[in-house]
């Protein structure tokens, strides 16, 4: 399979852990290499249901190796919580999971901040996960944050977390918010820090050692290309680099060792929190939430719903280097009777074919539209290329044109089997 790198070609949530899922049948190693537990990746095998925030979706297939990376930050008592979860459901850790120990930390103070600030801002809200991803990302770039090699040296830590929480408790009054207690803070992170330590390690020289002996690796992205702190709608944004180049910084594996890059992106537009979604359609929104689909895997939040824009995945496709599209939920389309995609923008008399830098004025863009027409049977018993409807196929292989990438996975359902490989 080669080393991949597997991308959110647009705002998040595109059915990246099924398609980690399916790949990961030929992987070695599965590594996630930013964000952290704001990610929710729904995996459905033999009728359980699994959502995981930090663990590698490829835990769930046996003798795969996963590592969480140094790009990534970890709150280590949400990272206990969801490793015993699975272990309820038959999930085994036993070295098949690592920790990078230069991976930072995110503290109670972190998700403070985050809803301090997030409410500060009022309407202006970002609409964040409130899993303190923004402040542990900023004290990292500001070299004020703990990293996992800390939470597992006990004497050391106690004494950077009691400055942290002095200092961060001063920042908590200034927004009227309670501070926090070091005594709780400290015992819960301690009683995490020793469950976790057998998981820690150097995972740049263990990445290096696979790659070296061969091994296949894939790199599970989470969030999408338009929340990626450089090339996304900022502020509208969340605070790590989405794009492939995060799957280098944040796992240590240089570009050149890199063989392909997969964009996952549905066969429509979906978009959790604020900031601005040209192709959103009430309709679509209302078909989709009464079909008891697109709630957020993390928080609930019924996700914003809209036509597939391929203006910004072609966008997607070009700061990624996607080479290959896969394209979920297929199913979700089933019923309508006309399809709308993006082929282009206006803003007044101005028209645009690539996503425009100045956030006002792509808040103001209107889609311009081409018409498929809908192939209204259900596509969710197809299990190749050829048993899809005629219009269907059409449908997606047009999508994949106006991208400029090669389509290579089709999936009609959340399930494993529900994949088509055109
Ligand atoms: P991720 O964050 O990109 O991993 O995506 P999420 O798991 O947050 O959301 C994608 C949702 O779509 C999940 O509930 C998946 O089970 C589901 N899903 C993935 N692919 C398909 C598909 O082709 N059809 C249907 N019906 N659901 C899918
Ligand atoms: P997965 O990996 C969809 C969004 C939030 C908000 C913005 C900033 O499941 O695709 P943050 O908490 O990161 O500071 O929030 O980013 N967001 C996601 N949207 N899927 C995700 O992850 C997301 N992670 C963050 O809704 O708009
Ligand atoms: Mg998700």
């Amino acid at each position: 399979m080669a080393n991949t790198i597997l991308v959110g070609a647009q705002w998040g949530d595109k059915g990246k852990g099924k398609i980690i899922d399916v790949l990961t049948e030929e992987a070695d190693v599965v590594v996630r290499t930013q964000g952290g537990n704001n990610a929710g990746h729904t995996v459905h095998i033999e009728g359980k249901k699994y959502i995981l925030h930090l663990v590698p979706s490829g835990i769930l297939r046996p003798k795969k190796v996963c590592v969480i990376g140094n790009g990534v930050v970890v709150d280590p008592v949400s990272l206990v919580e969801e490793m015993q979860g699975l272990q309820k459901l038959g999930i085994k850790f036993n070295d098949n999971l690592f920790l990078s120990e230069t991976a930072h930390l995110v503290f109670p103070y972190h998700r403070e901040l985050d809803a301090q600030r997030e409410s500060l801002k009022g309407k202006n809200k970002i609409g964040t996960t409130k899993r303190g991803i923004g402040p542990a990302y900023g004290d990292k770039a500001a070299r004020t944050g703990l990293r996992v090699i800390d939470l597992i040296q006990a004497d050391r830590f106690r004494k950077q977390l009691e400055f942290k929480i002095r200092e961060n408790n001063e920042i908590l009054k200034a927004f009227g918010a309670k501070p926090l207690s070091f005594k709780e803070v400290h015992e819960s992170y301690r009683r995490a820090g020793d469950y976790l330590k057998p998981f820690v390690a150097n995972t740049v020289i263990l990445l290096h050692e696979a790659v070296r002996r061969g091994d296949d690796v894939l790199f599970e992205g989470a969030q999408g290309t338009f929340l990626d702190i450089d090339h996304g709608t900022y502020p509208f944004v969340t605070s790590s680099n989405t794009t492939a180049g995060g799957a280098c910084t944040g796992s240590g594996i240089p570009p050149h060792r890199m063989d392909r890059v997969v964009g996952v992106m549905k066969a429509y537009t979906t978009r959790v929190g604020e900031g601005p979604l040209p192709t959103e359609n009430d309709e679509i929104a209302d078909m989709l939430h009464a079909m008891g689909r697109e709630f957020g895997a993390t928080t609930g939040r019924p996700r914003r719903c809209g036509w597939f824009d391929s203006v910004a995945t072609r966008h997607a496709c070009m700061v990624n280097g996607i080479d290959e599209l896969a394209v979920t939920n297929l199913d979700g389309l089933d019923s309508v009777e006309t399809i709308k995609v993006c082929i282009g923008y206006r803003d007044a008399s101005k028209k645009y074919d690539y996503v425009p830098n100045d956030l006002e004025a792509f808040s103001r863009c209107k889609p311009v539209y081409a018409e498929f027409p809908g192939w209204r049977t259900p596509t969710d018993r197809a299990r190749q290329w050829k048993d899809l409807p005629a219009k269907a196929r059409a449908y997606l292989k047009a999508i994949a044109e106006l991208t400029g990438a090669k389509l290579s996975i089709a999936s009609v359902g959340p399930g494993r089997e529900q994949t088509i490989f055109p």
